[in-house]
């Protein structure tokens, strides 16, 4: 088992043991310390936005965007079907309604021609959540916005270093979100960040992420908000990975094309779209969807490469089809054939950036054997 490859494994292999020396050698490692200050200049002036707020992972970036635009009780907020439950919550908590738009089959995203259609009176936001590392076309979302007066959220997440039209995944949104997990472009353990140029919205932030305190009555609250910090450990962490985007993303395009190349003949399967005309995928994961004539689900083809040595991770579950979400009463006889498709079918192989050129190759070898004799309909 020991040559067995995971499904991600982080690259700290820059600067990250000298900042986290500094933190322990001076005594900084709350989130008053130094870095936390520098890393949110510095990932916030990467992005080309003014103000940056860390908090302790991306779900909490989330909740506290969704917070901040005092969205609550009456209001719809449209959002992909195919998404990370992360992206619900706060909504879904605020007792406002979530409206779901379904996957393009190529993209992988929301399919921007159809979230007109799910514009209401009622509609107070569009969260965009670029998957997999292509991103959403943001120019038809914007006009969508700008048209019917409409507040966005962009969930970055998945998106370190990615543009859109030559402009950073994470400058569009009222507010933007990121997450620092370790399977990140840039980690800190656990961490994310909100990104704004709204100074006002960054003050929210600000205080959401601090139990809003207040500056003058410390102990008297306006409003109830989170202990969402992050520690400056992990901003430590955050500034030596933001030193290395560049490389991270280079290497993840280089993983990227490399397995397109191994598998782009391998019948049965559908792999990550490289470019469209706004960008060129930087494969956050590497994930293929098996097509139809394939007579097995992606749960059976993660199963046989878990035999074969190769770790996997199976795509989002849709919205739709969440029973804590349906036992609310939510989302009752939604169809959405695209997300619901991707859920059964696709996974995605191990795409870390510390993959090796001999671990893709192994992947691909273990793909190659999986799929070579998809008319045989016996499954093991
Ligand atoms: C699109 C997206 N949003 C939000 C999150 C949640 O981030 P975290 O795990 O840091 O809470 C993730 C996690 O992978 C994600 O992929």
């Amino acid at each position: 088992m020991s040559d067995f490859i995971p499904v991600n494994e982080p690259l700290l292999d820059g600067n990250e043991k000298k900042y986290l020396a500094e933190c322990i050698e001076t005594g900084w490692i709350s989130s008053e310390g130094p870095f936390v200050k520098r890393f949110e200049q510095e990932f916030a002036a990467r992005m080309g936005r003014k103000h940056g707020i860390a908090v302790c992972n991306g779900t909490a970036a989330l909740d506290a965007a969704v917070d901040a635009l005092d969205i609550g009780p009456g209001d719809e907020v449209i959002l992909p079907a195919f998404t990370i439950i992360s992206c619900i919550n706060q909504i879904v908590r605020s007792g406002a309604i979530p409206v779901l738009v379904d996957s393009d089959p190529i993209t992988w995203n929301m399919d921007v021609n159809q979230i007109e259609s799910r514009i209401t009176p009622r509609t107070r936001a569009i969260m965009v959540v670029h998957i997999f590392g292509l991103p959403v076309d943001m120019d038809p979302v914007l006009e969508l916005v700008d048209r019917y007066g409409l507040k966005l959220i962009e969930d970055a997440a998945e998106m370190i270093g990615q543009t859109c039209r030559g402009s950073p995944c994470g400058s569009f949104g009222d507010l933007s979100t990121f997450s620092f997990y370790p399977n990140k472009h840039v980690t800190t353990g656990e961490g994310g960040m909100v990104l704004t140029d709204d100074d006002q919205l960054a003050e929210t932030c600000r205080g959401l992420r601090n139990l809003c305190f207040q500056p003058h009555k410390r102990f008297v609250h306006e409003r109830l908000g989170w202990n969402l910090r992050m520690t400056n450990l992990q901003a430590a962490l955050g500034v030596a990975q933001l030193e290395r985007l560049d490389e991270s993303v280079a290497k993840k395009r280089a993983i990227g094309a490399r397995y397109t190349e191994l598998l782009k003949d391998v019948p049965g399967v559908q792999l990550p779209l490289a470019k469209t005309d706004y960008a060129v995928n930087i494969y956050w994961v590497f994930g293929v969807v098996l097509n139809e004539e394939v007579p097995f689900d992606a749960e059976e083809a993660m199963r046989r490469l878990t035999k074969a040595g190769v770790g996997t991770r199976p795509f989002f579950w849709p919205m739709h089809e969440q029973p804590v979400l349906q036992r609310m009463g939510l989302f009752e006889n939604e169809r959405h054939p695209g997300a619901e498709r991707m859920a059964r079918r696709g996974f995605y192989l191990p795409s870390g950036v510390g993959l090796s050129d001999g671990q893709i190759t192994k992947s691909a070898e273990a793909c190659k054997a999986i799929f070579s004799g998809v008319t045989d309909t016996s499954i093991q």
